[in-house]
């Protein structure tokens, strides 16, 4: 039994489609373990509550220094027992102690095509605005192991949707959890929890 430690920061929705898949079957072999945010008004601390999962808050303004989050989020992580970190609408940059600690044990659900809208300054509802401005046909959601960068580690899954005429970023963001995001990172959990993901030579390998 893989077990998932999910860190959050907002409304959940990448969570709840975590435990729903886990509680539909689409995704065996996971238990969320743990679910930790960065913000004490996360509504996916409500969430994790409701499915009586643990939760831990641990919030960068409560340590004088970096560091000291840094160790408190690494020592969360590890007293969950987790074997996989799952970044579910996190938007707190990963410290490079956490990172060496769960080498390609980290994914991450980024709310666009990568190497397309990413990287640093590109989260939320900004990636939506940026690819209206660009004028882009399509985007998507991309599901990816997480290194010492930001939006750069091995590429696990993607999912392309379309931009129609006139959305907004709302819209499109919204259409992007729902035909996306939530389908893929539930999908990436479930071939990681079946032992069909390796990386090789920097590049992902699912078996079939
Ligand atoms: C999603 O688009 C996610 O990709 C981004 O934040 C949005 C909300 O995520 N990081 P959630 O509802 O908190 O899972």
């Amino acid at each position: 039994m893989l077990k998932l430690a999910v860190m959050v920061s907002g409304g959940g929705t990448n969570l709840q489609a975590i435990l729903d898949a886990i509680e539909d079957g689409t995704v065996t072999n996971a238990s969320v373990v743990k679910v930790i945010s960065n913000s004490k008004k996360a509504y996916a601390l409500e969430r994790a509550s409701k499915a009586g999962i643990p939760t831990a808050c641990v919030t960068r303004k409560d340590y004088p220094e970096p560091e000291s989050f840094n160790r408190a989020l690494l020592a969360a992580l590890q007293e969950s027992g987790a074997d996989l970190v799952v970044l579910a609408g996190c938007l707190v940059v990963i410290p490079q102690l956490v990172v060496d600690a769960y080498p390609n044990r980290i994914i991450n659900i980024h709310p666009a095509l990568i190497p397309s809208f990413c990287g640093t300054g590109y989260y939320g509802l900004g990636v939506h605005e940026a690819v209206l401005a660009r004028g882009v046909r399509v985007t998507g959601a991309t599901v990816h192991f997480v290194d010492g960068g930001t939006d750069t580690g091995p590429i696990l899954l993607q999912k392309a949707v379309e931009v129609r005429q006139g959305d907004t970023a709302k819209e499109l963001q919204l259409r992007v959890m729902q035909e996306a995001e939530w389908k893929i990172l539930p999908k990436a959990i479930d071939l990681i929890a079946n032992g069909k993901v390796s990386v090789v030579d920097g590049r992902v390998v699912i078996a079939d």
